[in-house]
């Protein structure tokens, strides 16, 4: 499947823009306020303590700002932040090589978190509990448990599939948060200040259009608007207007709602194929060749929030809004 300009994910190009800007400080964190709020009161209290900030869980869609806030949270402790993700860890020697580099109050970020083998995590409960490390050492018939002090650690877990996380790991972070979809007005904020960062004019109107059609989701919102730009800048004067905004997004094959080709052809396949359904979800992902993950993680999390999709007891229904939105006539007779 082609990567589509929607989607979610990472493109290989966002990380060129990422690092300019992602922001920094809970101040230029646009939206989540009540995990902002949160966090921001935890960060406090815990300074005060003189202790480290409790273990936090971020969880929600792609590219909804789950790295950028373990980053934030680092940045507002005034510590260093190591980062690793959970299938890069393999063996028990990476994890205890990261935790013993670490220094007191730092924050350890991992990121897919619930892809971490069980092994692993196993070594990570003691870890998070005490900061303490136990490890065997020695060979077969000779070997010995030894455990190690930790310095005092937050760790931050992200995660897309918060229910993949097994219990006794979930239990043991302090503050879990989940990340929504952004509203239209925090997207327009964001558009507004990344146009800002970099240094481009751009109308109300162009950013409020932006914002409509990114999903909720910032990642999206940035990534349109750095094509937009290059339209703005080879079709015209360099200034993001509404027109030439529209005329970029209609290129992209982005529709008014920001859904593309696999969202259409999602809708679509529980129409045509299974009646409007309900349907199972396997039977749509065979019907489409689209993972079943990928559908539950990118896909059907903003078609349900926009309600075009539910999900019943029985499967996935198209809803009466998806029809009209695609401007389909509903065949009642079937
Ligand atoms: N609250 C926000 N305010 C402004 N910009 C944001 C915000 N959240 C995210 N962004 C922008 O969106 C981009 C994507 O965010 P980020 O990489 O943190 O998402 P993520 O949730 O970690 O995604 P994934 O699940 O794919 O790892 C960032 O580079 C940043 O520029
Ligand atoms: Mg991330």
């Amino acid at each position: 499947m082609e990567e589509s300009i929607v989607t979610n994910y990472t493109l290989e190009d966002d990380n060129i823009l990422d690092n300019t800007i992602r922001p920094e400080t809970i101040e230029e964190y646009i939206g989540q306020e009540d995990v902002k709020e949160n966090v921001n009161v935890f960060i406090k209290a815990a300074k005060l303590r003189e202790e480290p900030l409790d273990h936090v869980l971020l969880y929600g869609p792609p590219g909804l700002g789950k790295t950028t806030l373990a980053f934030i949270i680092a940045h507002e402790l005034g510590t260093n932040i190591k980062t690793a993700s959970g299938p890069s860890i393999e063996k028990s020697g990476d994890l205890a090589a990261i935790l013993s580099s670490l220094e007191p109050g730092d924050v350890l970020f991992i990121d897919e978190i619930h892809r971490m083998p069980r092994y692993i995590e196993e070594i990570l409960y003691p870890a998070m509990e005490d900061f303490s490390l136990d490890i065997i050492v020695g060979s077969e018939g000779n070997s010995r448990n030894i455990k190690i002090d930790l310095p005092p650690f937050t760790l931050v877990g992200a995660t897309t599939r918060a229910g993949d996380l097994t219990a006794p790991l979930r239990d043991r972070f302090g503050i879990v948060s989940k990340l929504q979809f952004y509203t239209e007005k925090e997207l327009t904020d964001i558009v507004k200040r990344t146009a800002r960062v970099l240094d481009v004019e751009i109308d109300e109107d162009a950013a409020k259009e932006l914002a409509k059609r990114s999903r909720g989701t910032p990642r999206i919102a940035n990534r349109l608007f750095k094509r937009v730009r290059d339209f703005a800048l080879v079709d015209g004067n360099g200034k993001v207007d509404k027109e030439i905004t529209k005329k970029a997004l209609k290129r992209l094959k982005v529709d008014k709602l920001g859904l593309d080709n696999t969202d259409h052809e999602f809708l679509l396949a529980i129409i045509n194929k299974f009646n409007g359904g309900p349907v199972g979800i396997d039977a749509i992902s065979s019907s489409i060749g689209e993972e079943v993950t990928t559908i539950e993680d990118v896909y059907e999390p903003y078609l349900l929030q926009k309600g075009l999709l539910k999900r019943t007891s029985r499967g996935r229904v198209v809803t009466d809004k998806a029809y009209e939105v695609l401007g389909i006539k509903k065949d009642n007779d079937k």
